[in-house]
């Protein structure tokens, strides 16, 4: 984010120091606020529930209602020394808004020691932060995420969340924070991911019985994007931006991702983008990255391998998706590993010409599953390459990248940006995705899934050992 100075105030002239003054007790934060922002520091709502599109500043102002909470400045806060709660999904995902927390914070708050660094505070091992200074000296920040104990255990008066809370955490803070008049304060784009967890929300904000519960309900407009109140209103998007963000979406969760929507679309492909166009037999440039994804299936013979090459990274990262295999309810391990080996051959390529493998079973959870389906995998490719698996550090003579074949990674929502960044692929002018003639099943799958993440979904287990392969060349991991 770039922080604007503090603008113009009619009336009032304030010269630099008055400025650095200011910035070094209170922090610096962007000097105008759209309406949507405005309405969540106003809120007369016990718990405001702020959905919308992504991109209309929700984690910059959930930042700033954070600071406010801290200073004593919301406008309901009566006393000043105040236990503020942030918490989300991950570190990682808190790490999104204490970014702008701490970029707006002056240093004096925390103390010297405190600091945000690559994406955490730093300092300190507990994650509970004492105000030494400033108009919040006395208050505490308490970061946590969902599933930890340390949401179980502390007070607070002010709880922040920059995604929904599970239903499970809700009801363990809510009725805490209600005892000691608190408030809570939840922002969030819906999303395929979210979907289906936050009926509870949604049933809160409806209920006509519960007036201290509120929504804010924010679309993408240019008007969303503005803020208020300078001497000239600049959105920080046009609406040329505004088109293509919504062109690159999916058509089965655009309306949720623009904040129109609280649920997907029915009845809609995924891949909205797709279609026969994007059939193309191009080779890919010499030095393209090589990756086999793999989804060994939720039962034996549903195994299906996808060849991919990838070039560049970023907004100009190129795929090219070369073959598919799939086993059949009779295939061995071995029959599988010749499957491979011979979907490479008809590219011209061996095991050892393979940059990143990467294979997962297609149901969650169970890791060492995943890993046992690898291993077999690799056994029956020694065997097939002539490599004996009876002696022990037999995987020590196959191939490097094979030998070190990884699992995906998986986090809340990945399966949601995996596919938006394929189906991304798709949009440009000229697109940056080709499928191979030969991939039969994987037309058939990006044509006919609707975003089910059911293991019998007939088109997910395709689309898995892609996304698996895919993401990590495009992200520019190529071991
Ligand atoms: N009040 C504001 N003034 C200027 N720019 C803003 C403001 N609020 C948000 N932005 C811009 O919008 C970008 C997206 O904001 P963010 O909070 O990450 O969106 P969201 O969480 O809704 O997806 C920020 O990086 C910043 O550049
Ligand atoms: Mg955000």
């Amino acid at each position: 984010m770039t922080a604007p100075l503090v603008g113009p105030v009619p009336g009032l002239v304030l010269d630099a120091e008055t400025l650095s003054a200011r910035a070094a007790l209170h922090g610096r934060a962007p000097a105008h606020w759209t309406r949507p922002q405005q309405q969540l520091f106003d809120s007369p709502f016990k718990l405001t529930v702020w959905w919308g599109a992504n991109g209309i500043g929700k984690s910059v102002a959930l930042a700033e209602v954070t600071r406010r909470a801290l200073g004593g400045l919301l406008p309901w806060q009566t006393t000043r020394k105040r236990t503020v709660m942030l918490v989300g999904n991950t570190y990682k995902q808190l790490g999104v808004t204490l970014e702008y927390l701490f970029a707006t914070v002056p240093s004096s708050w925390f103390g010297p020691k405190i600091r945000f660094q690559s994406g955490m505070v730093k300092g300190q091992r507990m994650p509970v932060y004492d105000v030494v200074g400033g108009p919040g000296a006395g208050s505490t920040l308490v970061l946590g995420v969902f599933d930890a104990e340390n949401l179980a255990g502390p007070r607070a008066e002010v709880v922040i969340s920059d995604e929904p809370l599970p239903e499970s955490v809700h009801n363990e803070l809510w009725p805490r924070l209600l005892g000691r008049g608190g408030r809570m304060y939840v922002g969030f784009t819906p999303t395929l991911g979210t979907a289906s967890d936050v009926q509870y929300l949604w049933k809160l904000v409806d209920d006509p019985s519960l007036p201290h519960v509120g929504e804010i309900h924010t679309p993408l407009t240019l008007d969303a994007v503005t803020p208020r109140g300078g001497l000239v209103e600049l959105p920080w998007l046009s609406a040329r931006d505004i088109a293509e963000h919504e062109a690159g979406l999916s058509a089965l969760e655009a309306d949720m991702r623009m904040g129109r929507s609280r649920t997907p679309r029915r009845e809609t492909a995924y891949f909205s983008a797709w279609g026969p166009h994007l059939i193309r037999d191009e080779a890919p440039p010499v030095g393209a990255v090589v990756g086999v994804g793999i989804d060994h299936g939720p039962k034996p013979g549903t195994q299906r391998a996808v060849l991919v090459a990838s070039a560049r990274r970023g907004l100009h990262a190129h795929l090219w998706v070369l073959d598919e295999y799939a086993s059949t309810d009779r295939t061995t391990p071995r029959g599988a590993a010749r499957g491979v080996i011979d979907m490479l051959a008809r590219s011209g390529l061996e095991p050892g010409d393979v940059d990143l493998w990467i294979g997962d079973r297609a149901h969650h959870g169970d890791h060492r599953g995943g890993a046992m389906s690898n291993r077999a995998f690799l056994e029956a490719m020694a065997a097939e390459l002539g490599i004996g698996t009876e002696r022990r550090g037999w995987t020590e003579q196959l191939p490097a990248s094979l030998r070190h074949m990884k699992t995906p990674r998986k986090y809340e929502g990945s399966v949601w940006e995996g596919s938006l960044m394929l189906h991304r692929l798709m949009v440009d002018e000229t697109p940056r995705i080709t499928v191979s003639s030969r991939c039969t099943l994987l037309h058939a799958d990006f044509a006919g899934w609707q975003g089910s993440t059911s293991p019998s979904d007939p088109y997910k287990h395709g689309l898995d050992g892609l996304r698996y392969i895919a993401v990590p060349l495009l992200e520019g991991r190529s071991r």
